[in-house]
């Protein structure tokens, strides 16, 4: 095969793989539930736990870059010291401070199709009233 139609041939390949899974939102709520509670509150799932000093999921959707941030959570700060995503090299030599949490390479899409259902809450409150509760 020439060198000119090796690219082409390429693409058509790329193009017929299957289509990437959609999200899934209800797998994403528990992940969520499984793995951000420890420290965050989560919408409805535990009002009243995580730790005091982390914000809650929903807080963090206030921010005007709250997306970018959902998608790049695991390489964020503190997450990249102890979240590990499978096939992916860890960003630190160092062991996890905190329980380490393994999630596979589609589970953040998951969890950020859920975050993106979860409700804004108003005014300073992170748990009442949350929009349309
Ligand atoms: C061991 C505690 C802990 C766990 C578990 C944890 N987080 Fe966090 N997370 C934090 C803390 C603390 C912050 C605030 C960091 C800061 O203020 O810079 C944070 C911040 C965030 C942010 C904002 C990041 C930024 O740079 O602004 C997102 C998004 C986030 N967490 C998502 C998640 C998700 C999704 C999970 C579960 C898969 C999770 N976190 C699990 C402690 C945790």
């Amino acid at each position: 095969m020439s060198r000119r139609l090796a690219v082409p041939a390429a693409l058509l390949l790329l193009a017929s793989a299957p289509p990437a899974a959609a999200a899934d939102p209800t797998n994403g709520r528990a992940l969520a539930e499984r793995h951000c509670t420890r420290c965050h509150v989560v919408g409805d799932v535990n009002p009243h736990g995580g730790i005091g000093s982390t914000p809650s999921l929903q807080w963090i959707k206030k921010l005007p870059d709250w997306r970018e941030r959902f998608q790049t959570f695991y390489v964020r700060r503190p997450h990249l010291a102890f979240i590990k995503v499978e096939g992916l090299a860890p960003l630190t030599k160092l062991a996890p401070y905190a329980t380490p949490i393994t999630i596979a390479p589609g589970d953040a899409e998951d969890i950020f199709a859920f975050v993106e259902a979860l409700p804004v809450p108003k005014g300073n409150s992170d748990i009442t009233p949350i929009e349309g509760k």
